[in-house]
C-alpha cells in the first residue's frame, strides 16, 4: 500500500480553453501537495486514436506541458511526462486488451459519439481506447483519477478490467481506482450556447477562450457572448433556467474562487453591460499571466522538452516495475 496516488491526463490534440483551466488544470494544481502523489499526462497516444498532423502534435504536446506549467503545476512535486516517452503504457494495454471484453467495449457511449455514423471506418485504436486509459491508470497503481462527467464510464471500466485481472489471476494486483467527481460549476459551456460545453473543437473561436488569446480577444469575446436580454437575478436561484447567465456567473465565481451564492451577493440585479466588464477585467487578470508564461516557455523548448524527458524517467520508475510484476503474473 502506497499514499494515494492521482493520475489524469490530457489530450494534446489542439489548444486549451477556460474549460480546459478551470475543469481540468486547476484541479490538478489543487491536488498538487495534498495527502496525494500526482502524476499528470500528455496523453499523446490517445490524440492520434483520430487523425493528427504529426508537426501540430508536436506542438500540441509542448504547448500542454506549457499549460499545465503555466497553470502551476510544479515539475518537481508532480510527475509531468508523455505518454508515448513510456512504452509501458502500450505494453500493458495489450494485457488489457487480452482481460477485456469485446461486448464491453461496444458498450462505451463515447466510441459510440466519436466514431459517428460511419463507426466502420473508425480506427481500432479509437474503439480499444478505454483499455489503454486503463493501463495509463494502472501502470501507477493510481488510487484516484478526478474525472469529468464524459470520462466516468470510461473508468468504471478501468475498474472493471482490474477486477477481471485480480479475479482471473488470483491476485490482488491492481487497486479499484476511484473517481474523484467535479463539481457542477467546473463545467464550462460555451459562450455562444449555454446548453453546449465549451471545447477546442468547437468550429466557432467565440465560442471559446482559449489560453493563449490576448486580453483584446478575451474582453471582446465576453462582450458578445450570448445572453438574454434580462439583467442578472437577485439571487443564485433565478439562474436555473438562464444557462448563458448562469455560466457567466459560474466563470466568475470560479476564476475568483467563490462560490455562486457568494458571487450573487455582489452582482445579483446588475445588467450586462456591467457584469460582463469586471468578468473580462477578472478573467484578464487570471489568465494573462499563464498565457504570458506560456508564450515564454513555447520561445525555447529545451526547458519543456528536459522536463517532459525527466518527467518520463520518474514516471519508467513507478510503472516499470508494476508491467514486470504484471508479466510474472499472466506466466512471461
Ligand atoms: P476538449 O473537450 O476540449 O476536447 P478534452 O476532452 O481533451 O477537451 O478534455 C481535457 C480535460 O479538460 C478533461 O479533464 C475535461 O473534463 C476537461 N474539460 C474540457 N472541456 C471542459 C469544459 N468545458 N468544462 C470543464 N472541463 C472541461
Ligand atoms: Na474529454
Amino acid at each position: 500500500v502506497h499514499t494515494p496516488r492521482v493520475f489524469s491526463g490530457i489530450q494534446p490534440s489542439g489548444g486549451l480553453t477556460l474549460g480546459n483551466y478551470l475543469g481540468a488544470m486547476k484541479r490538478f494544481v489543487e491536488m498538487q501537495g495534498s495527502e496525494f502523489e500526482t502524476i499528470y499526462c500528455m496523453v499523446d497516444l490517445h490524440a492520434i486514436t483520430v487523425w493528427q498532423d504529426p508537426d501540430k502534435l508536436r506542438h500540441a504536446t509542448r504547448e500542454l506541458c506549457a499549460g499545465f506549467i503555466a497553470s502551476g503545476l510544479d515539475p518537481k512535486q508532480s510527475v509531468l511526462f508523455n505518454q508515448s516517452q513510456v512504452p509501458e503504457h502500450t505494453q500493458l494495454a495489450w494485457i488489457f486488451n487480452c482481460v477485456a471484453r469485446m461486448g464491453w467495449m461496444q458498450r462505451m457511449t463515447q466510441f459510440k459519439d466519436k466514431a459517428g455514423k460511419n463507426a466502420q471506418n473508425a480506427s481500432l485504436g479509437l474503439f480499444a481506447y478505454p483499455a489503454l486509459m486503463a493501463a495509463d491508470i494502472l501502470a501507477y497503481h493510481a488510487t484516484h483519477v478526478p474525472v469529468g462527467e464524459d470520462q466516468k464510464q470510461h473508468l468504471e471500466l478501468t475498474r472493471d478490467i482490474a477486477i477481471k485481472f485480480n479475479n482471473d489471476f488470483g491476485v490482488e494486483f491492481f487497486p479499484i481506482t476511484e473517481p474523484v467527481i467535479e463539481g457542477a460549476a467546473t463545467r464550462v459551456m460555451s459562450l455562444r450556447d449555454g446548453s453546449k460545453k465549451m471545447s477546442k473543437s468547437d468550429p466557432s473561436d467565440m465560442s471559446r477562450i482559449n489560453l493563449t488569446d490576448d486580453a483584446g480577444a478575451i474582453a471582446k469575446k465576453i462582450r458578445k457572448a450570448k445572453t438574454d436580454p434580462e439583467p442578472l437575478p437577485s439571487e443564485a436561484k433565478g439562474l436555473e433556467e438562464r444557462p448563458e447567465a448562469r455560466n457567466l456567473v459560474n466563470i466568475y465565481a470560479a476564476l475568483s474562487e467563490q462560490s455562486v451564492d457568494d458571487v450573487m451577493r455582489d452582482v445579483g440585479g446588475q445588467q450586462f453591460g456591467t457584469f460582463k466588464p469586471m468578468l473580462a477585467d477578472l478573467a484578464v487578470d487570471k489568465l494573462a499571466p499563464i498565457s504570458t508564461e506560456m508564450a515564454r516557455l513555447m520561445q525555447d523548448t529545451t526547458e519543456i522538452d528536459k522536463i517532459l524527458d525527466d518527467g518520463a524517467e520518474r514516471a519508467r520508475a513507478i510503472a516499470t516495475p508494476i508491467l514486470q510484476k504484471t508479466y510474472e503474473i499472466v506466466g512471461m
